[in-house]
């Protein structure tokens, strides 16, 4: 894993926006499409807000990009405010001129019967799209990445998931009170998310920094999920500096990143 810190949430998301611009951009007048792999919270809105003005300075183009979400809350209606496709749908989508027909997140509203083919199907998609190119990822405070909650296996694939008692009450002030968080998930596997050519995991603030410490000094263990990350020989972890704080200066890289307009 490489580890790059950065002076603020602002500069790191700028360097990650980067990342996907080029890549969007070496395929934009081929006929062959970007594959990304995306994530919902609070950590990546910078990264998308940049995006989007990438998009309005005429830089980057969405066309030919198809994106795979993490997660989404099970059961959930896609227009709740609260859902994942609510969240991307108005954060990144409805802002750029990706086809919507080529974001596909999991569905919170099937039946539960439909759920276990729903989910075969999705890591098949990904499959036939060619795989992922750039997986963003965020961290829950338990070490959760997508809805990988600990015990997660390194062999799941995408599945409905039982959220913790963690994750719902970071949840609970979005949803109006824990009673109202869905108390189940379909997420992407570690294994679905392991098989990304390319990942990047994001943390920004102080009450990450114990747990990017914990990753970053426990051998792989299956009570911190993102130390799965561990196995892929293609990770880079980006923190700002409160979520590095709890790291010996040695363990990183500081980027002195310039933000361009
Ligand atoms: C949720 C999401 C994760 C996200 C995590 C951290 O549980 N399913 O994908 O990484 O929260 O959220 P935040 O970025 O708001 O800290």
């Amino acid at each position: 894993m490489k580890i790059l810190v950065f002076e603020n949430k602002e500069e790191a998301s700028f360097y990650v926006a980067e990342s996907l611009k080029e890549v969007i951009q070496r395929k934009l007048n081929s006929t062959e499409i970007t594959v990304l792999g995306l994530a919902t919270g609070s950590t990546p809105l910078e990264t998308y807000k940049i995006l989007n003005r990438f998009y309005d300075n005429g830089d980057i183009s969405f066309k030919n990009v198809v994106t795979f979400n993490l997660d989404e809350y099970y059961p959930i209606s896609p227009n709740s405010v609260n859902s994942y496709r609510h969240f991307m749908n108005t954060k990144l989508f409805f802002k750029t001129d990706i086809p919507l027909e080529n974001t596909y997140i999991p569905s919170g509203d099937i039946e539960p019967n439909e759920i276990k083919e729903h989910c075969v199907k999705y890591d098949d998609l990904i499959a036939e799209h060619g795989g992922i190119e750039i997986q963003l990822l965020g961290i829950g405070l338990n070490g959760h990445i997508g809805f990988n909650e600990p015990k997660s296996q390194k062999n799941s694939l995408t599945r409905l998931v039982a959220l913790s008692n963690t994750t719902r009450i970071a949840a609970s002030d979005a949803f109006g009170g824990i009673d109202q968080v869905p108390e189940k998930a379909i997420s992407m596997g570690i294994k679905s998310i392991l098989r990304a050519n390319k990942i990047i995991l994001m943390a920004w603030g102080t009450h990450k920094a114990e747990i990017i410490k914990k990753l970053v000094d426990f051998e792989v263990t299956d009570e911190i999920p993102a130390t799965f990350l561990k196995e892929h020989s293609d990770v880079t972890v980006i923190l700002d500096k409160e979520a590095a704080s709890a790291l010996p200066q040695n363990a990183y890289t500081f980027v002195e990143q310039t933000i361009n307009q």
